[in-house]
């Protein structure tokens, strides 16, 4: 469920005529529950697959999709003008290219042109439409506009088919319009040929085969890096441990693993492979030193000891290993860091501590306990970088931190479509 905004912003919610029109009622409620006014204007397409009905109780507002219904409003003029955020889901072939024309035959593209404030098209269809040259130069010419086409999910279409032009899943989707009302450049199209290799969530040590030994990380920061990265064009793989998400990031990659050797040997394998490096996932500092083959008893002799070891420092090895020449010497690391203050030194003074003590490019420094990061929907902390650079996070969603880790990644990155002027 959407957290409740503080503050009621004007949303347009613009349904175009596939499948997928059925998910946008999820999508509709993300914005109702979150406390904002939302408008849906579907097209007559759309109405097809759901009835104008269904959008009306939805949205608690009346729902047209002609220009010349309601003279006398202008609603065209009125409710481009006045929207703080316009989503379109599904964005069809179709309605994607009538928007990149300026068509303006219907109540929908006569709003776009209206409107001046983010405009996010997340679009579904079949996999050979999507990369029909067409669609592919009608997606840039949206984007050149100024607007933020989404890159669908691939996975199963209508039919038997399965393949990239999959509508991302409501929650995510949500999300990305979120992250555009709190920043409306929060994603720009700059990670274009970028790979981008991205671990998340916490690790698990075996203890025997029901138990083990755990830590609170939800994954959310990872999640969200992972997320916005792909939605910028980068290429993403997540390596996730346990989290508490609610599905996979569209378009992402995702590799699971379950202890600290096993991430190690994923990190390790594919960062040769990798462009940037994001050690967000919650290591286990310890492990069990054996795992017992079967269930271990109480006993009479009450809880016996857990001798431990010490797991592999995995963000150390990876800048060694680039060092060493093992990793291309352009790969750019990033790691993070939770801490607490404690009397040998504030969250600040330890994070600039860890980064000396890491050697990454970047680190990401958050504060812990009582109740802060773990499992939080919102963050903040600051980004730290090996040229001394310190840049305040300031407090927000996971979405939000990401996009802003983002862009310092995407100026680091060498030969990438990097920078915020970065197009297709
Ligand atoms: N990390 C890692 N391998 C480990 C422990 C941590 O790669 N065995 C990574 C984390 O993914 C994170 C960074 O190192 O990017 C810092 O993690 P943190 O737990 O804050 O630091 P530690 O190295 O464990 O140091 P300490 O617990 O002493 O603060």
């Amino acid at each position: 469920m959407a957290e409740r905004s503080t503050t009621r912003r004007r949303i347009v919610v613009g349904v175009g005529g596939g499948i997928a029109a059925y998910k946008v009622c999820s999508v509709i409620r993300h914005f109702t529950e979150a406390g904002h006014d939302v408008r849906v204007i579907p097209t007559r397409a759309a109405l097809k697959f759901v009835g104008a009905a269904t959008f009306e109780a939805l949205s608690g507002n009346p729902v047209t999709t002609e220009v010349f219904d309601d003279v006398d409003e202008v609603a065209h003029v009125a409710l481009g003008r006045q929207a703080d955020l316009v989503v379109i889901a599904p964005a069809t072939a179709d309605l994607m290219a009538r928007a990149a024309a300026g068509r303006a035959d219907d109540l929908l593209t006569a709003t776009l042109l209206t409107a001046r404030c983010p405009v996010l098209f997340v679009p579904a269809m079949h996999t050979e439409m999507w990369e029909h040259p067409a669609t592919v130069e009608n997606v840039a010419t949206l984007r050149r506009h100024g607007a933020t086409v989404a890159v669908p999910a691939s996975g199963r279409l209508t039919g038997a088919d399965t393949g990239a032009g999959r509508l991302p899943e409501p929650t995510e989707i949500g999300l990305l319009g979120d992250l555009l009302l709190a920043r409306p450049d929060a994603l720009p199209h700059d990670l274009g040929g970028v790979r981008m290799l991205i671990s998340a969530g916490g690790t698990r040590e075996a203890l025997d085969p029901v138990r083990y030994l755990g830590n609170h990380s939800s994954g959310k920061q990872g999640y969200a890096l992972a997320r916005a990265a792909a939605q910028r064009g980068a290429q993403v793989t997540l390596v996730a441990g346990a989290v508490d998400e609610p599905g996979e990031p569209a378009a992402v990659e995702v590799v699971r693993i379950a202890s600290a050797r096993e991430l190690q040997e994923q990190m390790i394998r594919r960062a040769a492979e990798a462009d940037v490096v994001i050690m967000a996932a919650a290591v286990a500092d310890f492990r069990p030193v054996s795992v017992a083959g079967a269930k271990i008893k109480k006993g009479e002799s009450g809880p016996a000891p857990i001798e431990l070891d010490t797991n592999p420092d995995i963000l150390a090895g990876l800048v060694a290993g680039r060092t060493a020449g093992e990793i291309p010497e352009r790969t750019v690391i990033v790691g993070f860091a939770a801490e607490t203050g404690d009397e040998h030194g504030g969250v600040l003074d330890h994070g600039r501590a860890k980064l000396r003590r890491k050697g990454c490019d970047l680190l990401v420094v958050n504060a812990v306990g009582d109740g802060r990061a773990f499992g939080t929907e919102d963050n903040t902390g600051w980004l730290l970088a090996a040229d001394g650079t310190e840049i305040g996070l300031p407090y927000g969603s996971k979405t939000l931190m990401a996009s802003r880790i983002l862009d310092e990644v995407a100026s680091l990155v060498p030969n990438g479509e990097g920078g915020r002027s970065g197009e297709v």
